[in-house]
Parts: C-alpha cells; sequence; structure tokens
C-alpha cells in the first residue's frame, strides 16, 4: 500500500520534472524548491497518506521564522516574552502528558531482531509499517504540512549528513530552525539527486472542519521508530523534544549511529570542549554523560581561581560525529547548531555561559512565567517570584507545593548566542579529539577520575558505564547501565556497538586517551563530596596534562588516578584527606560491581566482545590483589 503510493509519487514527481509545472493532480509538489526525484516522491507520497490541508517548504529565513512564531503567538502555543527583558524570545508549554522523551514508545526496527539487540524495542519493519500508514492516514488533517530540509554539521562538510523533516507542528519546525542548519541552503547542497534521511513526524491530532485549535496538540499513543536499514524515522503522537527535533536523538545518534557502524566513524552522545592554556596550546575533549548529568554545564565551563588565562570553548553540549581524519587523528563536529539543554538548576552560579546565551533570540518550553514576561525556574539566581505562573499554566507562589518549571523543561538557544563558542566550531573537517571521557552518576564506589590503561579497557570503561534514572526513562530502577551514555540511542545491537568502537582503535594512528570520572560521590550524608560545575577544570587540567604526557599518574584497581600534588588546588579550599577519600577503591564494593556486571554481559550472549569479558576478569584479578581500601599513597 505504502510502496504502491511511493510509486505513484515517483511517476507525479517525474511528470513534474520532464513538464517544469504542476498540475491540480500534482498540488503536494506545487510550490516544491527542488527537483530531486527521491525528495520529491516522498513528499508527494507522504502528503497523499497524511492528507494535509496545506504544504509549506520553509525556507529557513528569519522572516519566515518571525511569521511562524506570530501565527504561534496568535494560536495559543507561543507567549511572547517582555521583549525588554527577553528580546526576540518565547514560552511553549506542553500538554501536561507530553514533557519528555519517550523510551518505552522508541522502536529500532530492523529486519532481524538480533540487530536491534536486547536493549532496544524491535518491532518487525512490515508490520511496524502497517500500523504506521493506519496512524498517519489522514492525520494532518485541517494542519500544513511544514517541509525541512536540514543539514546536520556544517553545510557541505565532508562529516555532514541531510535530512529533511516532514511536520505538521510550527513548534517543531521553529525548533529545527535553532537546532539545525534548515532551510533553502540545504536543498542546494542536495542537488538533485543528493541522499536524505527521510523523517516524518506528526503530533497525530488532525482536525476537523471548523475545529480550534489546542495550544499543544498531540496524542496518547506515541511511536518514535526507526527503520536502521532503509535509514527512515516516523515520529507520532509527540511535540516534545527529542520525540519532535527529529535531527537530534533520532537522526544524529539512532540513525547515525548505524550509518557510523557501516562506514568506521562514530555517532556519540557526547558534549565537544577545547581547553585552551595561556600559552595557547589547544587541546579538545570529547565527553559522555546521560541526559541531564551536565553535558551542558561542562560544554559551557568556566575556568575557576587558580586558572588565570586558562579557557574552554564550546563545540557542542549532546552530540558528536567522530571520524578519522587524513592527519591520523579522530575529528569531530557537533551534528547541531543550538542547544537545547535542562532550564532547572541553570543560574550565574552554575553556568554563567548558558545564562548569558538565553538573554535573547530563544524559545523557552515548560518553565514558569513571571508577573513581568520573563522566565524563570527552581535554581535560578536570586529569590523565587513572589507570584508566576507555572509550567502547566497555573498561578504559583513559593512554598505552594509545587514546581513552578517541569524538571525536564527546556531552552532552545542558537549556538551563535553561546558567548564560548568555539571560533572552529564550523570547521568542516572537524576538531582534533586527544580524550574521550565518561561519566556517570553515582552516588558510591566510583572515583573522580581514572585513566584506563589503554584502548580495550577504556571500551570496557565505557561499556560497563551506570547512572540514576532520568525524566526519559519510564518505570525504570534507580539506577541502570547506560553504555556509552548511549543505552536510549544506539541504533542497533548494543554489543555489535561496543565491538565497533574496540575495532575504531585501529582506524587512527593516535586513537584518543580514554577516561572515567563522577562528580556524583556522596558523603555518610547524602552530600556531593565533590563541588562539581567551574571547578571540574581542576580534573580537565589533568586529563589535558595526560594527553601531553606532562602528569604522573597512580595506579589503582580500576584505573590510572592523580596523587593529591598533580591537581592544581589554587583557590580551593580541598582537603587531602577528602581527596583522598574521593578516589579510594572499596574492595567488596568494587566486586560486587564487577558481578554486577556479568548481568549486563550476559544479556549481550552470542554478540558480547571476548575482550570486554576479559576487561571484567582482569579487574576481578586487580581487587583481589587490593587491600580491602585501597588508598592513593602519599
Ligand atoms: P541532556 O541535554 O539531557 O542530554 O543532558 P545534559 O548532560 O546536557 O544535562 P545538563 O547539563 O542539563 O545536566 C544538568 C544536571 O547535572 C543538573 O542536575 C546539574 O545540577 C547537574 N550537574 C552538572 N554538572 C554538575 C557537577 O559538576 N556536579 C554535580 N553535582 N552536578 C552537576
Ligand atoms: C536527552 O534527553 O538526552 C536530551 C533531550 O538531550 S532530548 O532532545 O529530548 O532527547
Ligand atoms: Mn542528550
Amino acid at each position: 500500500m505504502w510502496a504502491e503510493r511511493l510509486e505513484r509519487a515517483a511517476t507525479d514527481a517525474a511528470a513534474f520534472q520532464g513538464t517544469g509545472r504542476m498540475t491540480s493532480q500534482h498540488s503536494s509538489t506545487a510550490n516544491a524548491r527542488t527537483r530531486n526525484a527521491k525528495l520529491l516522491a516522498w513528499i508527494g507520497g507522504m502528503a497523499a497518506l497524511c492528507k494535509p490541508d496545506s504544504i509549506h517548504w520553509c525556507d529557513g529565513s528569519q522572516a519566515e521564522y518571525d511569521r511562524l512564531c506570530d501565527g504561534m503567538v496568535r494560536g495559543g502555543t507561543l507567549i511572547r516574552l517582555n521583549p525588554s527583558m527577553r528580546p526576540g524570545s518565547y514560552l511553549a508549554r506542553s500538554d501536561a502528558g507530553d514533557v519528555a522523551r519517550v523510551e518505552d514508545r522508541t522502536f529500532i526496527c530492523s529486519r532481524n531482531r538480533d540487530d536491534a539487540g536486547p536493549s532496544n524495542n524491535w518491532t518487525d519493519p512490515d508490520e511496524m509499517r502497517r500500523t504506521l500508514e493506519g496512524l498517519f492516514d489522514g492525520c494532518m488533517r485541517g494542519r500544513t504540512m511544514y517541509i525541512c530540509p536540514f543539514s546536520m554539521g556544517p553545510l557541505g562538510s565532508p562529516i555532514a549528513h541531510i535530512g529533511v523533516q516532514i511536520t505538521d507542528s510550527a513548534y517543531a519546525a521553529v525548533n529545527m530552525r535553532i537546532m539545525t542548519r534548515m532551510g533553502d541552503a540545504v536543498l542546494d547542497v542536495l542537488g538533485d539527486d543528493g541522499d536524505f534521511v527521510p523523517c516524518l513526524h506528526s503530533v497525530g491530532a488532525p482536525l476537523a472542519p471548523g475545529e480550534t485549535d489546542v495550544p499543544w496538540p498531540c496524542n496518547e499513543t506515541k511511536y518514535i521508530v526507526h527503520f536502521p536499514e532503509e535509514r527512515a524515522i516516523w515520529s507520532f503522537g509527540s511535540g516534545y523534544g527529542g520525540n519532535a527535533l527529529l535531527g537530534k536523538k533520532c537522526f544524529a545518534l539512532r540513525i547515525a549511529s548505524a550509518m557510523a557502524r557501516d562506514e568506521g566513524w562514530l555517532a556519540e552522545h557526547m558534549l565537544i570542549l577545547g581547553v585552551e592554556s595561556p600559552e595557547g596550546e589547544k587541546t579538545y575533549v570529547a565527553a559522555a554523560f546521560p541526559s541531564a548529568c551536565g553535558k551542558t554545564n561542562l560544554a559551557m565551563l568556566i575556568p575557576p581561581e587558580g586558572f588565570d588565562g586558562w579557557k574552554v570553548t564550546t563545540v557542542g553540549d549532546d552530540i558528536a560525529w567522530v571520524k578519522p581524519g587524513g592527519d591520523g587523528r579522530m575529528r569531530a563536529i557537533n551534528p547541531e547548531a543550538g542547544y537545547f539543554g535542562v532550564a532547572p538548576g541553570t543560574s550565574m552560579d552554575s553556568n554563567p555561559n548558558a545564562m548569558r546565551m538565553l538573554r535573547r533570540n530563544c524559545i523557552f518550553t515548560n518553565v514558569a512565567l513571571t508577573d513581568d514576561g520573563d522566565v524563570w525556574w527552581e535554581g535560578m539566581d536570586g529569590a523565587p517570584p513572589s507570584h508566576a505562573i507555572d509550567w502547566q499554566g497555573n498561578d504559583w507562589t513559593p512554598g505552594c507545593g509545587r514546581l513552578a518549571a517541569h524538571p525536564n523543561s527546556r531552552f532552545t538557544a542558537p549556538a551563535s548566542e553561546c558567548p564560548s563558542l568555539d571560533p572552529d566550531w564550523e570547521d568542516p573537517d572537524g576538531v582534533p579529539i586527544s580524550a574521550f571521557v565518561f561519566g556517570s552518576r553515582l552516588s558510591r564506589t566510583f572515583p573522580l577520575v581514572y585513566q584506563s590503561f589503554d584502548w580495550s579497557h577504556g571500551v570496557y570503561l565505557a561499556a560497563t558505564m551506570g547512572s540514576e534514572a532520568t525524566a526519559a526513562a519510564v518505570g525504570q530502577a534507580a539506577i541502570r547501565r547506560d553504555p556509552m551514555a548511549m543505552l536510549p540511542f544506539c541504533g542497533y545491537n548494543m554489543a555489535d556497538y561496543w565491538r565497533h568502537w574496540l575495532e575504531m582503535e585501529n582506524r587512527v594512528p593516535e586513537p584518543p586517551l580514554i577516561f572515567r570520572v563522577n562528580w556524583f560521590r556522596k558523603d555518610g550524608n547524602g552530600k556531593f563530596i565533590w563541588p562539581g560545575f567551574g571547578e571540574n577544570m581542576r580534573v580537565l587540567k589533568w586529563i589535558v596534562d595526560r594527553v601531553h604526557g606532562r602528569a604522573p599518574a597512580a595506579e589503582s584497581p580500576f584505573g590510572l588516578m592523580p596523587r593529591h600534588e598533580d591537581i592544581n588546588w589554587t583557590g580551593l579550599g580541598f582537603p587531602r584527606e577528602t581527596f583522598l577519600d574521593l578516589t579510594s577503591v572499596d574492595r567488596a564494593a568494587g566486586l560486587a560491581e564487577a558481578e554486577d556486571q556479568r548481568e549486563l554481559f550476559d544479556r549481550f550472549d552470542g554478540h558480547l566482545p571476548t575482550a570486554l569479558e576479559q576487561q571484567r576478569e582482569h579487574l576481578i584479578e586487580r581487587l583481589d590483589r587490593a587491600p580491602e581500601m585501597w588508598r592513593m599513597e602519599g
């Protein structure tokens, strides 16, 4: 049925190509801005399926963005913020049931179940296609179908890839304009026969004739579906974040990870930052942390006292595409063009660069509205407002017992507004990566920082990472394994992905060093031991020193660690004993951890690379030889 429709549309498109104009029969591509046959065929087919009232090809201009936002202000989807306080900025409030990615509704529909692996939801692709065709049939009635051509990565970069999102959400379209390079220029790069990833999105809320719309249309039924072999995405029922901005998690991670496996590169849930020394030495680091574990904070870090002349610059805060470069280094780009960051907790104290970035031209979703037309969220600087409208549109006062902003409320901000933006962030060749850092939210057992003994050990440290659950993981245990912070984002069998990671070592003569960090270890009173945020610079500098062969390390059962004297403590009163606590290794806890990892590995029986099980055994051997409580000497 679907294939038939596609074929018919292709014939239509070919006819259009031949005559150079549209007849009324082919109205779906009448105002097309391209002659790309695959694109025209796909649009034609999807328009026939979704049956929108009209079709709008997004050119990506500021004027178009302003028009779409004006329309959403009139329709109640957006609230224009006070222009003297937040010029060019808007607030959106989502449906209360549409506030985060829905991992339990996310599917990897490969031909074989085994290729999706035990950590992904899987349905047979033909069966899923039938389900989706039913859902998408007429789903855009009464609405406009927006066509958003976008590039993930600098336009025309050899590392970049093109996608086209069809959506019936103007909110998604304007957010895509911030988060990607979107519009006419992409069609120029695509050309007549260029390839793209088709990304179909609908909020799943058709309007009957005369029916008035709600501010945040969506559907209780949600499907976020990926066809990795075909490299296609179908998303139904949600307008929020990674469910709806399909360039991000769906394309740049799930589909791209499958492309990366086939083509010998990496698509990762990583921030990219540059560290510049007072002498001007530049070192780039890519770091993976699970959702809501501090990537944006680290990417925009401002060095603390004791680091005069040091600078941290931002390339990306969420996704890195890493490819072997001609210079023998791994080179990374941030495929995005904006930041979709968690608002609560963002303050001049925790992330001054983000606060400055948010002064204008951004879209806030599910934060609180103050009486003077500005935004507010928990953890912002200063006293809470005495009155506000909360994320659900209700009156809010401090102490009313409800949160003013949803915990997963977010901002969408253009990269160009980021004060710490790296001058080379759009280098089409990417920036050279010297270290990969993996961090998770663990209150016990795991030391502040340690380096892997070698590449395989590093892959093992990344693969066995675990973290406490986030907003998007419904009904999960408090702690879950989150290999490489990619558990919800790997588009194929996770154990094959580990194998791919193991093999990447051989693709460049100088692979990056690999580190684990943990900012979240707690003391007996449940308080974070490490001050974190800007102070993470002290750890970052040791990592950079290791990269350049300048810093020694102590050998612990877990990996190589800085000694107290290897860290610059200027300006931070951090007791030596506390540092020794923070880097200690409890043998019994370590052995329990190694035992628990077996459960993870057992799930991937038949695919698990033996190198990883060997690493687990080596850890047990090292712990067996270690004292009951391993502590740094001296
Ligand atoms: P996604 O955008 O969801 O992928 O996540 P992200 O990794 O960018 O998350 P984000 O930066 O928004 O994470 C914010 C959370 O991490 C907040 O709860 C912060 O308080 C916490 N956080 C960030 N850095 C630190 C740190 O150094 N120490 C501690 N204790 N918490 C931190
Ligand atoms: C995450 O959940 O890791 C995010 C937010 O970065 S979303 O784009 O919604 O996936
Ligand atoms: Mn993320």
